[in-house]
């Protein structure tokens, strides 16, 4: 009882205080870590526990180079150039939102790749923060590109991009709209 207590403590505390982060040290995260994450964001729920994302490890000096030198949009560039590891999010299409036969049964079609995949983005950027480590999702890059660069197989569509490693910032929270703004009781 105790436990379980501490755990949602430590859950809450841990949603209110992750930030967004775009300056890391230059220091590796190592893959005991990596896997560890990824053994979290595994836990993420997905549409009929599809389990479609996957992650693609970008952490070479010469890779990341080359990422945010010629793949990611202008106002990212900076964050790729010092971040010492990108996770590049996919989703293996035709799999969240759809039933076995291959329709999709809900009026919003395919749409549930993108929730899964933020889903597993959240619970991974979470787990980072619980371990000391700082991330950032990315929305803008070109996705044919890293495809190509990354070797993304066909069947998979690139989400996001998330940036992570040891923070060398501590940002202030942006704002966030009072809970009396956006709850409705009906
Ligand atoms: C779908 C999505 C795309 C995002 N794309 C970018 C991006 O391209 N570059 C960036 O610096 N931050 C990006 N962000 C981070 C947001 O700017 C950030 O989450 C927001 O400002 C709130 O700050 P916080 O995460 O520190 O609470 C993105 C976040 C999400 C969820």
């Amino acid at each position: 009882m105790f436990t379980k207590h501490i755990e949602q403590m430590n859950t809450i505390a841990c949603i209110k205080s992750r930030r967004s982060i775009r300056r890391y040290l230059p220091r590796k995260v190592a893959h005991e870590i990596i896997e560890e994450l990824i053994a979290c964001a595994k836990w993420a729920p997905s549409w009929n526990n599809c389990k479609a994302v996957r992650y693609t490890v970008v952490e070479r000096e010469e890779d990341l180079k080359e990422l945010a030198d010629t793949l990611v949009a202008s106002e990212n560039i900076h964050i790729v150039r010092n971040a010492p590891l990108i996770f590049i999010i996919s989703n293996v299409k035709k799999r969240s939102g759809y039933e076995r036969d291959g329709h999709t049964s809900s009026a919003k079609g395919d749409s549930w790749e993108m929730f899964d995949a933020g889903a597993a983005c959240q619970t991974l950027c979470l787990a980072a923060a619980e371990l000391g480590l700082g991330t950032v999702i990315m929305g803008t890059f070109d996705e044919i590109g890293i495809g190509r660069f990354a070797g993304i197989p066909e069947n998979e569509e690139i989400i996001a991009l998330v940036a992570c490693g040891y923070a060398d910032e501590t940002p202030k929270a942006p704002r966030r709209k009072e809970v009396a703004e956006i709850l409705r009781y009906l």
